[in-house]
């Protein structure tokens, strides 16, 4: 099929690259030239892994294309995917209005029947405006319906999610534009569920605050844990065995971030209440996420008193392992709070430094490697479990700091070789790193 993406982010550059490679013909549309002339030359503007690779296979086989040219874009297309940010507005809703200029430079350059994805995340009803945008715009010969299609894939680990979903949500008003979604995936071989507009539109939100609230959830077990003696990790293994549970989404730590559970949690709130529906339970989720950084930060406090003047290594600042993405960082956020404690921030990440560096500034120290961030420090906070730090051998942290203290926001290290290594070791919510009080 000749399919165009419109929005050459994450969800939009991934979702081009794999229907590439499935033979189909596509074009990528952005507004950005220079992202779009880097992504002609093969280079994509952002790190996910095996995307380069996918790019440059698929621009040489001549079925993956990069275009600022609307008419170029939109002409003679099957299929035209919107993959344009919804970002979050000072009220928690999503800001629709780089999709409704999308839509409307679109629908007046579309020359033939098509189908219209959406696949950024809209809250429900919002298909119907993409459809009444098209329809005022576009010549009234052409037959052109929207179908919504939300995005589940993960960063870090997008190409395989496409590839390996769980399904691909097809919501439709009528059969045909819901066969031709289904026909464009038929090679990914994935789960498909066929149902209405406003229910995928409620899928997505749906999935990422139950997603969301199974990670605030086992933070909050992990604080019990510490006071009654048990094991967070533990704990999850044990539930997560149960299949009405599952085992993903209840790893305890520093809470979630990136670019899409803290967005789409607050958003989902906002269409409750517009609705006169409070949402009790998500409000408890984004509170414990909002303060769950501060665990460590408390931790931190009373095992050294003031921080000031002290070096401390903040290893990981990307939102989780497998990305440069700082968006909603906790990591972001523990290092803002490090350098109000008046401590001196020394910061790596394998690949987000300049990401860090745009946010961060000259507040902290920006170290070249692992063991340049852990020298003299007199504390290390883990904020991303990314292998390089899992994978860190235990005794150099001895040799390399002050004081061998580490305080694991992601609970990624190993009990028994910390212990080996008689390092001090206060992780979120496992056994042994406080006094139980009870
Ligand atoms: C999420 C959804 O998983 C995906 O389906 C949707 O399309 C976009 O939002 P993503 O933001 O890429 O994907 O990352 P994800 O792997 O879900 O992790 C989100 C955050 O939760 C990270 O900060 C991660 O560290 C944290 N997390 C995840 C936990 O703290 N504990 C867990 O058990 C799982």
């Amino acid at each position: 099929m000749k399919v165009t993406i419109t929005g050459a982010g994450y969800v939009g550059l991934v979702t081009g690259a794999c229907l590439a490679e499935r033979g189909h013909e596509v074009v990528c549309f952005d507004i950005d030239s220079e992202k779009i002339e880097q992504l002609q030359r093969g280079e994509p503007p952002i790190y996910e892994p095996g995307l380069k690779e996918l790019i440059e296979k698929n621009i040489k086989a001549g079925r993956l294309h990069f275009t600022t040219n609307c008419k170029e874009a939109y002409r003679q297309r099957d299929v035209i995917v919107l993959a344009v940010g919804t970002p979050e507005k000072e009220d928690g809703s999503p800001n629709l209005s780089y999709l409704k200029k999308a839509v409307d430079d679109m629908a007046c350059h579309i020359t033939q029947n098509c189908v219209v994805v959406t696949k950024s995340t809209v809250p429900p009803g919002t298909n119907e405006k993409i459809s009444y945008w098209i329809h005022s715009k576009k010549s009234p010969a052409l037959n052109v319906e929207v179908v919504s299609c939300p995005e589940f894939l993960r960063e870090g680990s997008a190409i395989y999610d496409t590839f390996h979903g769980d399904r691909i949500v097809i919501g439709a008003a009528s059969k045909e534009a819901g066969d031709l979604i289904q026909e464009m995936y038929k090679d990914f071989h994935v789960p498909v569920v066929r149902t209405d507009i406003r229910s995928a539109e409620m899928i997505k939100y749906a999935s990422n605050a139950f997603l969301a609230a199974k990670i605030s959830f086992i933070n909050e077990i992990a604080a019990i844990c510490e006071r009654v003696g048990a094991d967070v990790e533990e704990v999850a293994a044990g539930m997560g065995l149960d299949k009405r549970i599952g085992p993903q989404f209840l790893k305890a730590g520093i809470g979630y971030g990136g670019s899409c559970f803290p967005k789409d949690t607050k958003a989902l709130h906002h269409i409750a209440e517009k609705v006169s529906c409070r949402f009790e339970i998500l409000e408890a989720v984004m509170n414990v996420n909002d303060s769950q950084s501060e665990v460590l930060m408390n931790k931190a406090r009373t095992h050294m008193g003031s921080l000031r003047n002290k070096k401390a290594a903040l290893l990981g600042l990307a939102f989780k392992p497998g990305t440069d993405d700082i968006r909603e960082s906790q990591a972001i956020k523990l290092a803002k709070a490090l350098i109000h404690e008046g401590a001196n921030v020394h910061v790596y990440d394998p690949v987000a430094m300049e990401n860090a560096e745009k946010e961060l500034g000259n507040s902290v120290v920006y170290s070249g490697s692992m063991g340049e961030a852990l020298l003299d420090a007199e504390a290390a906070f883990i904020a991303t479990d990314w292998e390089e730090i899992t994978e860190f051998p235990l005794s150099n942290y001895k040799l390399l700091m002050k004081k061998p203290i580490i305080f694991d926001g992601r609970n990624c290290l190993q009990m028994e070789k910390i212990q080996k290594n008689d390092l001090t070791y206060l992780p979120i919510g496992r056994r042994g790193c406080i006094s139980p009080i009870i």
